[in-house]
């Protein structure tokens, strides 16, 4: 009866045939990824992370990923004579551990428009800032030096154009006077981390796609970017 009980009350539990298969791209720290770690060991997301490639050599995501007995791989883009040698050997790596997903995070390199093509619709960043607004590098630094109040960050699908995808959730932050790049970075972070596995979690149980260009939760289209509130 016990038994009985128990299983009505959770979640099925999760096998590895219900679970997609996470390849998680990262260049450095990590703490995006160790969100995405602790969200699918608590299943969270219903899925696996199969590999963290990384593009940078000895970054302490990679022993994140280590100490979490995931498969790292790294893919030195200084090894490649060029961008589009660099994205093959990644997307080779990346079908190899038959990858439903991949996440990018914190991963600093553009790709090329056919590797992105490669990952349509199953291939999801996350960028400091309220997209459209500060795409690109030094977010913080540029939405404290234009005086606004509002900042955040968002979870986007990843198409050809930089940080252009179509923005499927955002987390706020409120910028205060004194604030420096880093202690806005740093609050920024601690939405990100919250904000991800969220995003990731819809996806994982088949509730997030894109289609065309148009990203749809739960069959609705997403006008706007859903503002998700954290503590
Ligand atoms: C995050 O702010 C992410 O949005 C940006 O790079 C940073 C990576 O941080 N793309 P981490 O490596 O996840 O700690």
């Amino acid at each position: 009866m016990m038994n009985l009980l128990c299983a009505m009350s959770t979640k099925p539990a999760l096998t590895p045939r219900s679970r997609k298969r996470i390849v998680v791209l990262i260049s450095g720290n990590g703490s995006n990824l160790q969100a995405i770690i602790d969200a699918c060991a608590e299943q969270r997301i219903a899925g696996q992370i199969v590999g963290v490639i990384s593009n940078r050599p000895a970054v302490y995501g990679l022993m994140r990923a280590e100490l979490a007995d995931i498969p790292t791989f790294v893919v030195d883009h200084t090894a490649f004579l060029n961008r589009e040698q660099f994205d093959q050997a990644l997307m080779q790596q990346i079908d190899q551990l038959r990858a439903d997903l991949v996440v990018l995070a914190g991963f600093m390199r553009i790709l090329t428009a056919g590797f992105v093509a490669h990952y349509h619709g199953r291939m999801i960043n996350i960028h400091p800032s309220l997209l459209p607004a500060y795409k690109g590098t030094h977010t913080h630094e540029r939405a404290i030096a234009d005086g606004v109040n509002e900042h955040g960050c968002s979870v986007h699908f990843v198409t050809a154009d930089l940080d252009s995808g179509a923005v499927i959730a955002q987390a706020t932050v409120s910028i205060e006077l004194s604030d420096t790049p880093e202690q806005l970075a740093t609050r920024v972070l601690t939405q990100e981390h919250q904000l991800y596995p969220q995003v990731l979690t819809w996806f994982c149980e088949d509730r997030l796609k894109l289609e065309g260009e148009q990203a749809y939760l739960d069959q609705q289209v997403l006008e706007q970017p859903l503002r998700l509130e954290f503590s």
